[in-house]
């Protein structure tokens, strides 16, 4: 029986968080620096959310709203606990939140060859968007190429 309780995020646990997400092979980069993922917690405070089951932290979601479109980003459940219902859960109750901020559209970006993921997005009612493409533009390279430690 699942008995996650869903919390907000706290920067006391990031290193557990990165451990998370490295488990999942969640590919972790300069935006998830100690720093910028303190800058998407004060942006967000109700929207980033952990997972907890018997004082673990086995799931994480960042949730992010720019004033007009909420994005799901880094959603992972703990492998040992994949395909049990957490994901679900946990994104249940982060698209309860963007409800209550009336967010009109929520999107997310998956690695193409993924389909595993693109599979259960699909499953929970998400559309693939075939009249898009996404751009993208690096303002400041050496900014975006730095790669992260556990020291930063
Ligand atoms: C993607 C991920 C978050 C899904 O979490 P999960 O806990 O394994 O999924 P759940 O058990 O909550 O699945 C919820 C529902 O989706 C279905 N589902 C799960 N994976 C599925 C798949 N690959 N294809 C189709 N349906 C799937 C489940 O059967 C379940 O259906 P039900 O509610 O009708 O019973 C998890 O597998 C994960 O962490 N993956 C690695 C990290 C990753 O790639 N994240 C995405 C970054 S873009």
């Amino acid at each position: 029986m699942i008995s996650m309780k869903i919390e907000k995020f706290k920067m006391q646990y990031y290193y557990e968080v990165m451990e998370l997400w490295k488990r999942a092979e969640i590919g972790v980069g300069s935006s998830d620096t100690k720093e910028e993922i303190a800058g998407v917690l004060n942006r967000n405070p109700n929207l980033f959310l952990i997972g907890r089951e018997d004082g673990k932290i086995v799931a994480v979601v960042i949730g992010a709203f720019d004033g007009r479109r909420g994005y799901v980003h880094h959603l992972a459940v703990a492998p040992d606990y994949q395909k049990r219902g957490y994901g679900k859960i946990i994104l249940d109750e982060l698209i309860d939140q963007f409800r209550k901020k009336k967010v009109h559209k929520i999107h997310l970006f998956i690695v193409k060859t993924n389909h595993e993921v693109v599979d259960f997005y699909r499953h929970l009612g998400w559309d693939t968007r075939d009249d898009l493409i996404m751009m993208s533009y690096v303002p400041d390279k050496e900014l975006y190429k730095r790669n992260i430690t556990f020291e930063d």
